[in-house]
């Protein structure tokens, strides 16, 4: 299965667990295994969990697919080998049989020129009805192959043909579907990216915010990631300006850097560098400062200083507010020690309001994520229509993925205009 690419369509049934096994083991030979989660399916597996393992994208709806360039539903279901639905509900056979496209799993079927693979798991009456019956004689007419399912005890106590089959025979028949299944000629999944011609700020990094002149509050942001995107965005032609607080990375090949130190002087710097047509915020910024910060070293030995903070400006906001000015794209970032991805992406969804950004990138820097300083990132995407879950990447990877869909976007946006 080297190099083969089996999509997999996990719809909502409780078998859907199976599949993060069904996904494991065709990874171990080789495949490659972009899935397509449906609202259903979600909830049985997370894409979170889908993701880590199949360490490739989770497509979770339609409207998350608008960035054509990087991978329509069209071209989802064409530059695969082959196509296993599994576990295949009685509702999605319905679906099938009627070509209905109403969301991007069906939509993929209807448009595939590509075998398909399905796996049903039910209920025995649901699969005993007769209109199940007449889907399936259908889509077997139609070309549609079948495994399973297999006979014993249901999730649902009741006895019979209903079970998801043994992933050894879903094995067996993917393995022969892809021996007879021609070998795809597919271009790579991410389009070359161009932003030539643009401008793009990012802010990277910490702030310092003096507490007197050898002490400071901060955090432990590297700047790794910003400083990443702030490279890509110039590789793909964007003249880029890097607003970076202090860190210990060398500046970017092709990006004119300011350092400053304060979140005050971080937001004169990004407010000189408009108008922009990208902003992307990744910068750990301190949320407060010491109100009156003290001239000289405080000497130990008197009573504890006691340290008066006020709230710092917030850049991503400023940039993101309505006006003139305002970047034609504006991605920030939800830096959240939240490990439930659901909950995370409720936060970012919830942060991108607030903000009034078009995009935000969500990660866990729980201590013991490695994210703080680390050279990976597992992020959520988190648009207008919806979230998707990149898996565990390199902060490079992240940031070529990030700058494809700017790329794409503002492909979009020009023609739009
Ligand atoms: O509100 P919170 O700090 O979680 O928001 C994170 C996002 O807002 C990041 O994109 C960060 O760069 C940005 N931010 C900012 N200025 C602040 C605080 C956060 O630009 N003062």
């Amino acid at each position: 299965m080297d190099g083969r690419r089996v999509l997999l369509i996990i719809p909502g049934g409780i078998a859907a667990y199976k599949c993060l096994e069904l996904i494991r083991l065709l990874r171990a030979q080789g495949a490659e295994v972009p899935v397509v989660l449906t609202k259903g399916g979600g909830q049985f597996v997370t894409p979170l969990s889908v993701s880590a393992l199949s360490g490739a994208n989770v497509y979770t709806d339609l409207h998350g697919l608008i960035d054509e360039a990087e991978m329509g539903h069209i071209r989802l279901s064409r530059d695969s080998d082959l196509i296993v639905v599994a576990p295949a509900t009685a509702d999605i056979l319905a679906k099938m049989t009627s070509g209905l496209a109403g969301d991007l799993a069906t939509a993929v079927l209807l448009a595939t020129d590509k075998p398909v693979l399905v796996a049903p798991a039910m209920n025995v009456k649901m699969w005993e009805h007769p209109a199940t019956m007449r889907n399936v004689a259908q889509l077997r007419d139609d070309g549609i192959r079948f495994v399973g399912p297999a006979s014993g005890a249901l999730a649902d106590g009741e006895v019979g043909p209903g079970r998801l089959a043994e992933l050894s025979d879903l094995m067996t028949s993917i393995e022969g579907m892809l021996a007879d299944a021609p070998v795809v000629d597919r271009p790579a999944l991410v389009a070359v990216a161009s932003l030539a011609g643009m401008t793009a700020l990012v802010t990277s990094g910490p702030t310092f915010e003096p507490i007197d002149p050898v002490r400071f509050i901060s955090n432990a942001s590297s700047g790794k990631q910003g400083h990443a995107i702030a490279a890509a965005l110039a590789r793909a032609g964007a003249q880029t300006t890097l607003i970076s607080g202090p860190t210990d990375l060398p500046d970017p090949d092709g990006v004119m850097v300011h350092r400053v130190r304060t979140a005050q002087d971080m937001l004169a710097a990004a407010t000189a560098a408009l108008p922009a047509d990208i902003a992307v915020c990744a910068a750990a910024v301190s949320d407060w400062r010491v109100a009156e910060p003290n001239g000289t070293k405080i000497k130990k030995g008197g009573a504890p200083p006691v340290l008066n903070l006020i709230e710092n400006p917030d850049i991503l906001a400023t940039l993101a507010a309505p006006g003139p000015d305002r970047p034609g794209l504006v991605v920030g970032f939800a830096a959240e020690t939240e490990s439930d991805p659901d909950a995370l992406v409720t936060i970012a969804r919830e942060k991108r309001e607030a903000k009034a950004c078009d995009w935000i990138i969500a990660n866990d820097v729980t201590p013991g994520t490695d994210t703080f300083g680390g050279d990976h990132n597992a992020v959520q995407f988190v648009t207008e229509p919806g979230a998707e879950s990149w898996g565990r990447l390199e902060k490079v990877q992240v940031a070529e993925r990030l700058v494809a869909r700017i790329a794409a976007q503002m492909s979009a946006m020009a023609g739009a205009a």
